[in-house]
């Protein structure tokens, strides 16, 4: 790999760190292209069950690759593998945390958004700063950012590029939580191990329950949540599960 830094930890979690530090991990097509790879690997892979994706201290991800961009027809951009990567992250079954530190920037920041949780340092920013280049956000930017935070701060940060600090963003309901930026990486790892040691199968279906939410009516999504919640008693996870709990002991998950 040549933008990013991949471990697989005996825990069970995949680590993905963004690596272009000279450019503040601008995001350009190589590197989504390795980011998605890696994260389809993992999903394919019985020992992770939980993906962690981090940039540095400084710098989680200052956006699309402007220099990259900045030439591009309407037509390029349209065929272009850089945005169509975040469609195929949302296809990925496992849950991914985004683990951020420093400035996570328009494709940053919707990198992160696109991720299952968010946990922050606390010298985390959030922003869009996309309408200071002619442009708008392209990759959930407007979406998902005003789904999370609601209209009138989303309007401020694509409007006006206002920058959420991690308090901020954890008061708006953007980040799950905020770490000191010497541990938020460890508690990242921690979160995502407990995430990974979980019943893989029930894990799944619940990422792809939640989702639902934010792309069906609310009848069709508990439809779909109902289903899912049926399907588990297929599972031997399941019949572990209860059965451990009636019998005071531990359940040990087979992911059948
Ligand atoms: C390409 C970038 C970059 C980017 C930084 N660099 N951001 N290169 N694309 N998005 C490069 C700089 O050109 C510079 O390279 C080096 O990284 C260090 O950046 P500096 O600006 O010198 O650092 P600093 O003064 O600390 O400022 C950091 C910063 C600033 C606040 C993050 O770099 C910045 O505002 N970056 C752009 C953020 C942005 O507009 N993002 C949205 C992009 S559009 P050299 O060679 O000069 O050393 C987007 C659309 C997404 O994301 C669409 C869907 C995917």
């Amino acid at each position: 790999m040549e933008y990013i830094l991949v471990e697989k930890l005996d825990t069970k979690v995949g680590l993905i760190r963004l690596n272009r530090p000279q450019a503040m991990n601008a995001l350009n097509s190589g590197l989504m292209r390795e980011v998605i790879e890696t994260l389809t690997a993992f999903d394919q892979d019985p020992d992770v069950g939980c993906v962690v994706i981090t940039g540095n201290e400084k710098v989680f991800a200052a956006g699309a690759d402007i220099k990259e961009m900045a030439e591009a027809s309407v037509v390029e951009i349209m065929n272009s593998e850089m945005i169509g990567i975040y469609d195929r992250l949302r296809n990925i079954q496992k849950p991914i945390i985004a683990a951020v530190a420093g400035v996570a920037l328009g494709g940053g920041c919707e990198l992160a958004m696109a991720c299952d949780m968010i946990i922050a340092a606390d010298n985390a920013r959030f922003g869009q700063p996309e309408i200071n280049l002619g442009i708008i956000p392209g990759a959930g930017g407007t979406q998902r950012l005003t789904r999370a935070v609601g209209k009138a701060i989303a309007m401020e940060m694509v409007l006006n590029n206002r920058w959420l600090s991690a308090e901020e963003a954890y008061q708006f309901g953007l980040v799950n939580r905020v770490y000191s930026t010497e541990v938020y990486l460890s508690e990242a790892l921690r979160i995502a191990a407990e995430i990974a040691a979980r019943a893989p199968i029930a894990i799944r279906m619940a990422k792809d329950a939640v989702n639902a939410a934010f792309e069906l009516s609310l009848a069709e999504g508990i439809r779909l949540e109902r289903r899912n919640f049926q399907v588990l008693f297929g599972t031997s996870d399941q019949k572990e599960g209860m059965n451990a709990f009636i019998n005071k002991r531990e359940a040990k998950w087979q992911g059948q």
